[in-house]
């Protein structure tokens, strides 16, 4: 008989890398394999397990949610998705919602909403580096070529400018720009941060022009970076924000938020979905919404995100020569390594550790939201053991 992983080659398209560990559940902030193995888990599903594994509100939750409805379609409008929806519009500060299934959908329907809005012969801008999704509108807005090489011609009317290049974002921006997409800190692009300079000429020249901002926060937002919404470190006001990642506890959800201006564009009929705003996903975002926002969990992640931020940078002044810098904000960290880092991550697994590394050489720190100081040190400890080694 074939093992899963064997059985994973047969049966599903080789889009993925697995990591070759047998798991059978998680609790907390830790993943458990079949064989008893126990991992701290740095990544969280990619930033989506805010809450961590198997959160008993979020269980309580969807499973009281189960009992009454999981999928009603979108002719009706339920309690849980008004409640989730008072939440997230509080904590955002935006005017209205579209709820979705993912965030590569969040940003189709904010493509949309522009085009509506602003026309279709004005441009769309998205910066160098960036990652939007993987649907065709998405990856239209994803610079690198790694995502869109294969599959040309890509959405016409989007161009690129320069990550922080203040001079290139006043050259390319005009009465012609119908809008700019920004991840404020970029995830797959290696934690990048928009700095106060380009924010502050965004600002001047979206005054201007009046074109949309978007401030595409599916993996830098609720919470994760110690602000509710990344741009929030920048005093950004963005007409659209697109969520999605943490914002379901782990179930698939996404969102479009809009200012008041993008409030009515999208008449009935104009967009639609079948899945998005599950009740029971709704259910289990609430949770999350009022453990990040209410509950005081995001000033934690602000505060022992520093505190993981400065043990960092105590190994690099110790490993100058390893470590190239250190950046981010709360739980949402890259570390650039000067050295290899094709093996880091099998490393770290070894020490009982889940680990990423992204656009090539930086270890991107995702933990979840309830990582205490103790599961901190424990990760500094293999991560400054892993970094001596002489990876190659
Ligand atoms: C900033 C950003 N935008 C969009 C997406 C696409 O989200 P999804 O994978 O849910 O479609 C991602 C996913 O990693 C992301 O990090």
């Amino acid at each position: 008989m074939d093992n899963i992983f064997e059985k994973e080659k047969k049966y599903f398209l080789p889009t993925y890398n697995r990591i070759p560990i047998d798991l059978s559940h998680g609790k907390g902030v830790y993943l458990f394999a079949k064989n008893g193995d126990k991992y701290l888990d740095f990544f969280s599903g990619l930033g989506v397990n805010a809450l961590g594994y198997a959160h008993p509100a979020i269980v309580e939750a969807v499973t009281k949610q189960i009992t009454l409805f999981g999928h009603l379609s979108n002719n009706y409008i339920t309690d849980i998705q008004v409640e989730f929806a008072e939440l997230l519009l509080k904590h955002s500060q935006m005017d209205k919602l579209f709820l979705t299934n993912s965030g590569t959908e969040s940003i189709e329907g904010a493509i949309k909403l522009i085009r509506k809005k602003q026309g279709r012969e004005k441009k769309i801008f998205a910066l160098t580096n960036s990652f939007h999704g993987r649907t065709y509108g998405a990856m239209s807005l994803t610079a690198r070529s790694k995502y869109r090489d294969g599959f040309q011609p890509l959405l016409p009317g989007i161009e690129f400018i320069n990550f922080n290049d203040v001079e290139d974002l006043t050259n390319k921006i005009s009465e012609d720009t119908a809008g700019i997409f920004v991840e404020f800190i970029q995830g797959e692009g290696g934690i990048n941060l928009i700095s106060q300079q380009f924010a502050d000429q965004l600002k001047e020249l979206k005054n201007k022009f009046d074109f949309a901002l978007v401030s595409d926060c599916i993996q830098c937002g609720i919470g994760r970076t110690g602000m509710p919404f990344s741009h929030n470190y920048l005093n950004m006001e963005p007409d659209i924000i697109t969520s999605a990642k943490a914002i379901g506890g782990g179930l698939p959800l996404g969102a479009i938020l809009t200012s008041k201006e993008y409030s009515n564009i999208f008449d009935v009929g104009k967009h639609g979905t079948t899945f998005g705003g599950n009740s029971v996903s709704c259910a289990a975002g609430k949770v999350v919404l009022e453990e990040v926002f209410e509950k005081g969990l995001m000033k934690k992640v602000a505060s022992n995100g520093k505190y993981l931020f400065n043990r960092l940078l105590e190994i690099q002044n110790r490993l100058p020569e390893k470590i190239k810098e250190v950046r981010g904000r709360g739980y949402m960290v890259g570390v650039e390594l000067s050295i290899d880092s094709s093996h880091f991550v099998k490393e770290m697994r070894e020490r009982k550790v889940l680990a990423n590394v992204t656009n090539v050489n930086v270890v991107r720190l995702l933990p979840p939201l309830i990582v205490e100081l103790e599961h901190i040190d424990y990760f500094v400890e293999k991560f400054e053991e892993v970094i001596k080694l002489n990876l190659k």
